[in-house]
């Protein structure tokens, strides 16, 4: 399960579950994996030759034209008295790694990204059909960024930290076998004093994760700020809400900034306690080391003596940046398990296999229908709910804001699983019934219109991406669209922005109009579809509307009741209860709460 925001910012411990569900990840690694195999054996080789580098380096620096007097020099196939053969040694030393560096790197690069292609591939597959609550629960801004910047961090760590993570490991191990040939009292000696330092230095850096833990979080919630000002922009200004939001995101930012400022005291502790303790240490080594080169029997060759220092060296770096690829890796577990859940989520599309697709020619039953939405169970928003429509009726839900009528036309396109009662299109019950095919069967012009950032073209083909030229335009016409359309110098071309931000209420409307009407529904469904239109335009679209009904079940919304006299049967919901039923001419005379709305409005009775 997906767990809610705030769990995952207290969550700081991995779990023996969430390695589990990180472990996933591989699943998308499997294809690339022969790939991935010859990879790592160029890391392995390129790491080796690192590893033979301070010892050819001690060799080099201590190097003299004196006989081989050391152990280490006796059982060696190359006479590496002479400085010489040395340079030459670790020139083809250097060659050779960098050319296992160079495939190591371009082959981890390869597979990482084409895992990546994969994984974001699945991840937006999964996302598009979450079901409908899924999108009440989780904020869509904070859901992408949290999702790109998991993406980042587990490209981050495929590419380059488990290759540096093994290559520091081999160096420690392989570091602790050659300076314990060279000679085992200072390598004692170095051991005693290293690992004290790398156990504090995993305690910092454990503390310095957790603050930067808190300072990212941060700045997820401070750029949900920035997106959703932006994207709510015409409302923010006209509420001239700016300095509510500014000031909000400011004492966000201050609050970034202080986490980020603290860490980076606590950063800058523990990179000068590492300096400080690294370099006495060495001091110490090399102090150590030199009394034992001394005298005319020396335990250690001053060859031998460079090799070690470079071995320590190499080492006190290498246990230095552990804490961090330890910390980006421990991170990057949290980050595939935050991937793998979203993709493990079951959507609409895996909770539907399997379903039916019976024939739909319109006829819709509900029975006793209940139902609460899921993040608010206790509220109840529809009662009881039955009601008969058959193939080719206009049914008309009226009632006051809030009384459940957008959630009725919810239902209807199966966007929530309801409480208790039946829903049936055609005596098939809808849960039986294909999600896909169901939703293909209907068309909704919702009440909050929204475009996609493209084309007039491109928005109204959405309702049939097949759709050739002419029935686009015929599209547009039967919505009244065609002459605003025509009007923009762009015609169907014209872009409509951001959500179809450049265009009015009224045109969105008719472009939602002309995408239900190239759709062909079998079910179409209204939900205040004219509520932007003036009267004139109104009523032309109200004329094409009503073309548009013909043939069809339909299921129209609205507020005013002069649009919708001519319905098969009016439903008056309130607070999520039909309170009253019947055609137009009928609920006039019972004399009740739709003719009082009909006196309200005015509306002329023919
Ligand atoms: N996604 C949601 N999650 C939780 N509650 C919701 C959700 N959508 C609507 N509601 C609640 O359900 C009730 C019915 O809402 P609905 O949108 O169906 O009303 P409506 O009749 O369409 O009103 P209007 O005429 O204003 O469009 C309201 O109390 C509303 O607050
Ligand atoms: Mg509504």
């Amino acid at each position: 399960m997906l767990r809610p925001n705030k769990d995952k910012k207290q969550k700081v411990k991995l779990t023996k579950e969430s390695i589990r569900t990180a472990k996933g990840i591989f699943t998308y690694l499997k294809p690339y994996r022969g790939a991935f195999m010859i990879g790592w054996i160029f890391l392995i080789l390129s790491t080796s030759a690192g590893l033979v580098f301070p010892f050819m380096m001690g060799q080099l620096l201590g190097g003299s034209s004196a006989a081989p007097t050391n152990m280490a020099d006796s059982v060696k196939l190359i006479n590496l008295d002479n400085i010489n053969n040395v340079a030459i040694l670790l020139f083809i030393l250097f060659g050779a790694q960098s050319l296992f560096s160079y495939f190591r790197v371009v082959i981890f690069t390869n597979v990482t990204e084409n895992a990546l292609r994969d994984i974001r591939k699945a991840a937006f597959s999964k996302l598009i059909y979450m079901p409908m609550d899924f999108f009440n629960q989780n904020k869509v801004g904070e859901l992408t960024s949290r999702m790109s910047s998991d993406i980042t961090q587990v490209q981050e760590t495929l590419k380059t930290t488990i290759a540096e993570f093994f290559r520091q490991i081999v160096i420690i191990v392989g570091g602790i076998a050659f300076i314990f040939v060279f000679s085992w009292k200072l390598a004692l000696i170095m051991l005693a004093t290293v690992p004290v330092m790398a156990i504090v230095a995993v305690f910092f850096g454990r503390f310095i994760r957790k603050l930067s833990k808190k300072a990212q979080d941060q700045a997820a919630e401070s750029n949900s700020i920035i997106e959703e000002s932006l994207m709510g922009i015409s409302n923010v200004k006209s509420f001239t809400n700016e300095v509510f939001l500014l000031g909000k995101y400011d004492k966000n930012i201050e609050e970034i900034r202080n986490l980020n400022v603290k860490s980076g005291v606590w950063r800058g502790l523990f990179v000068s306690f590492i300096i400080f303790c690294l370099f006495g240490a060495i001091v110490f080594i090399i102090w150590q080391g030199l009394l034992m080169t001394q005298g005319p029997n020396p335990e250690l060759s001053s060859k031998d003596f460079f090799s070690f220092i470079m071995y320590t060296i190499m080492m006190g770096a290498s246990i230095g940046s552990l804490p961090d690829l330890y910390a980006s890796i421990q991170k990057t577990i949290g980050a595939t398990e935050n991937l793998m859940n979203i993709i493990n989520e079951p959507s609409e599309q895996q909770l539907q296999q399997g379903k039916e697709t019976p024939v739909i020619n319109g006829n819709v039953r509900f029975e006793n229908v209940h139902f609460a939405y899921p993040q608010r169970k206790d509220i109840s928003v529809l009662n009881n709910i039955s009601f008969k429509a058959n193939s080719n009726d206009t049914i008309a839900l009226v009632g006051s804001s809030g009384s459940g009528k957008s959630t009725i036309s919810s239902l209807l396109l199966n966007y929530y699983t309801i409480n208790s009662g039946k829903i049936y299109y055609d005596d098939i019950e809808i849960q039986d019934i294909d999600l896909h095919y169901l939703r293909s069967k209907m068309a909704i012009v919702p009440q909050e219109v929204i475009l996609f950032a493209g084309t007039i073209r491109e928005n109204i083909s959405f309702g049939n991406p097949d759709a050739n030229e002419d029935q686009i335009i015929e599209a547009a016409r039967q919505a009244n669209a065609l002459e605003f359309i025509n009007s923009f110098p762009d015609g169907l071309e014209t872009q409509v922005g951001d959500r179809g931000i450049q265009l009015s209420g009224g045109q969105k409307q008719r472009i939602a109009i002309a995408r239900a009407i190239i759709k062909n529904p079998t079910i179409l469904i209204l939900d205040e579809a004219t509520s932007a239109l003036d009267s004139e335009s109104e009523r032309l679209v109200q004329d094409a509307l009503d073309k548009l009904m013909v043939g069809r079940t339909s299921f129209v919304i609205a507020h005013r009741l002069s649009t919708i006299k001519n319905a098969s049967n009016i439903l008056v919901i309130q607070n999520g209860n039909i309170v009253e039923s019947g055609t137009h001419d009928e609920l006039i005379k019972s004399n009740g709460i739709y003719n009082n709305l009909v006196e309200l409005q005015g509306v002329e009775l023919s």
